[in-house]
């Protein structure tokens, strides 16, 4: 087990009366007037913002709305939300949706008291020093980002879609109520389940030696969730699996599965997803049913044991050699992508095959990705034509 340090000072309010907990929380906080930030129209169908709205102003906090954030949020509606803040004197960010949502609200939350451009943050060009307090109610479980400290965002003039990590974006508090799940459309519940169990793989396989209780939280987590998510396509409005995700799927990416680890993970794979978002608008989950698969397949031979004992652990396979069981492992995970109904080739996702030199390009413009084995582009450009 590695030397580390373990921070995570967002306060989670879990359960069927969150909701109502956050504006008074706020309140308490001294705080007065926020942006509520939000997605397309499904808050306004779940109820989620009648009933913010109505304990907003029961608790004295006046808001002001700036809806429309998209999947694969972008830079563009960041900088109209970070000039609304600054002209109406706001002094908190509400954030009312997916990782989308949040993933901008901790953007604007960096670049309204920054005088450059925010984007400086997720090009490296500028270390985050301060940043408006964020608070969150989270409407669909899938990124962990309601409890964790980084964001994704997608810059569509240069093309680049690219995360930033900081201490300052971990959110204040965060509610979660799983019963207004009960409306995420399948593809989408599918997508959350996927990357929660790809967040999982991107620290499991980084070779760590004396994580017990680590390796055996993971491949908890990972069965747990592959559970989950079939019970949820059965019964969308099942609470009990609703909240059981909920919660599984933030212990993915809080930082709980990392600590002791060489490093946080991998995330290859998200860095290759990344650039098919960026180019394809394809959605962040899909990306990682075509891509992890085809990763831990190339870079399987860097630590056979921990990819072995994943399939041992995970689907029971127990024949064959270490290699073997490796390959079953990875075919496995594969096909129970597929019997969820998510994407598990890239030409599914409309990409043209000619696309991939460029991709591979996007994917390892800032330099090598991957920490298990450092991957050059011709190396994500085998992985990519293998996923294709
Ligand atoms: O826009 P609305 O109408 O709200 O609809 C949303 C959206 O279409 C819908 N939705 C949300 N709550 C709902 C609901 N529909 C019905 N009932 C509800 N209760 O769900 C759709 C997807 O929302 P989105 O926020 O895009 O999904 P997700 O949470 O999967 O976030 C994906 C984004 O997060 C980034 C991804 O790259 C992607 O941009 N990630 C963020 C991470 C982080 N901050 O740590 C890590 C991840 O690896 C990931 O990169
Ligand atoms: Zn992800």
């Amino acid at each position: 087990m590695q030397d580390f340090v373990y921070y995570n000072p967002t306060k989670v309010l879990f359960g069927q009366d969150a909701n109502a907990k956050i504006a008074p929380l706020i309140a308490q906080e001294g705080i007065q007037r926020v942006l509520m930030l939000y997605g397309g129209g499904s808050i306004h169908r779940t109820g989620v913002y009648s009933q913010l709205v109505r304990s907003l102003e029961e608790n004295g906090v006046v808001f002001v709305e700036c809806p429309g954030v998209k999947q694969n949020p972008l830079l563009s509606k960041v900088e109209e939300a970070i000039s609304l803040v600054r002209e109406r004197g706001l002094q908190a960010i509400l954030a009312v949706g997916g990782g989308s949502v949040i993933d901008s609200a901790k953007a604007i939350s960096l670049g309204v008291l920054y005088d450059g451009s925010v984007w400086d943050f997720y090009s490296r060009a500028a270390k985050p020093s301060k940043a408006l307090p964020l608070y969150v109610v989270s409407t669909v479980s899938a990124t962990a980002s309601e409890m964790n400290s980084t964001s994704v965002l997608t810059n569509e003039t240069l093309g680049h879609k690219s995360a930033v990590t900081n201490d300052l974006l971990f959110p204040r508090a965060t509610s979660i109520d799983p019963s207004v799940q009960s409306s995420v459309p399948v593809r989408q519940t599918v997508n959350g389940g996927v990357d929660a169990i790809c967040h999982v793989l991107e620290t499991y396989f980084d070779g760590t030696k004396d994580v017990e209780l680590q390796m055996e939280y993971s491949e908890g987590l990972v069965r747990s969730i592959m559970r989950l998510v079939e019970a949820l396509l059965k019964n969308p409005c099942d609470y009990q699996a609703r909240a059981q995700f909920a919660w599984a799927s933030v212990c993915a990416l809080n930082g709980t599965t990392w600590a002791g680890h060489l490093s946080r993970g991998d995330f290859a794979s998200h860095a290759m997803g990344h650039s098919l978002s960026a180019a394809y608008d394809a959605i962040h989950g899909e990306t990682l049913s075509v891509l992890m698969p085809a990763w831990m397949k190339f870079v399987m031979a860097e630590n056979l044991g921990a990819f072995s004992r994943f399939s041992e652990r995970v689907f029971q396979e127990s024949g064959g050699s270490r290699e073997d069981r490796a390959a079953a492992g990875i075919e496995k995970l594969r096909g129970f992508f597929a019997s969820l109904g998510a994407p598990t080739r890239m030409r599914d996702l409309g990409v043209p095959e000619d696309a991939l030199p460029r991709l591979a390009a996007d994917a390892t413009r800032g330099g090598p990705v991957g920490t298990l084995k450092k991957l050059q582009a011709p190396d994500v450009l085998a992985i990519m034509q293998a996923a294709y």
